[in-house]
């Protein structure tokens, strides 16, 4: 099934939160529920608000995380642990966001020890994978994908595999409200694919789901989500509006 996943980075105290949640689940319709994964990433201080909600409520949205730390618990001030995501019903975490990356300086080595902690406790990662605008322009693209792919990976079991996502982020993309083209999008969510392949197994690239992310919005999922590799979108600012959100969780139904 497509997951469709909102990244509302840091944005919407927890109040917000439980406003957007109940917006949200009053503009979708159980149809969409049974046609679409949705999952929300919300502030880790909005996490248990939320559990809350969608507990009482018996909502279908995923409850997702941003980030976690790759211990169980220790000294590491300021760091949240999957355990305690785990226990507060989160089921997908993204791991390796390029702003991780990019402005907090994560490696690819940090990014899988993530991967591996994240699936140790239950719960799915979506490893974020992109290139800078300079690498684009060097036709770095498919290296620099390749090698974030084979790291975030490393030492992951099939099964483990299947159950993942990647998430296709080019970071020039990002917040500029520019796309990959169709042709470029599907060209990358492809050789990733290839390489789960390689690396992996066949039957975990058939099953893993590739997702794309970079200035979605409700005018243009529906020529993404016809791409053959792509299952899924990962939206940061388009998410923050529960009705633009609902929009996009409803591409089937409209052309933008
Ligand atoms: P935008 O949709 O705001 O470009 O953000 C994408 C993103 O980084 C989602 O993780």
């Amino acid at each position: 099934m497509p997951l469709i996943s909102g990244n509302w980075k840091m944005n919407h105290h927890h109040f917000e939160a439980i406003q957007f949640i109940q917006k949200l689940a009053y503009l979708l319709q159980k149809q969409d529920f049974d046609e679409v994964e949705v999952s929300v990433h919300p502030p880790f201080t909005d996490l248990r608000s939320l559990q809350t909600l969608i507990d009482a409520d018996q909502l279908r949205f995923k409850l997702g995380a941003q980030n976690c730390h790759s211990d169980d618990k220790g000294a590491f001030t300021g760091e949240i642990s999957p355990v305690f995501l785990a226990k507060l019903g989160v089921q997908y975490v993204i791991v390796g966001h390029s702003e991780r990356r990019e402005m907090f300086g994560e490696t690819d080595d940090f990014v899988a020890q993530k991967v591996a902690s994240v699936l140790k406790h239950g719960m799915f990662p979506i490893l974020c994978v992109g290139e800078t605008l300079a690498e684009h322009e060097s036709g770095l693209t498919l290296d620099k994908v390749r090698r974030q792919v084979r790291a975030g990976l490393d030492k992951r079991s099939s099964d483990q595999v299947k159950s993942m996502v990647i998430a296709y982020e080019p970071i020039w993309a990002i917040g500029t409200g520019k796309n990959a083209s169709p042709d470029q999008a599907q060209e990358v969510a492809a050789a990733i694919r290839e390489e789960v392949a390689t690396l992996i197994s066949r039957p975990a690239a058939e099953a893993i789901r590739i997702q794309y992310g970079g200035s979605v919005k409700a005018g243009t999922i529906a020529d993404i989500m016809r791409l053959p590799d792509v299952d899924g979108v990962l939206v940061g600012g388009a998410s923050l509006d529960p009705t633009e959100f609902a929009r996009i969780v409803q591409y089937r139904h409209h052309s933008g």
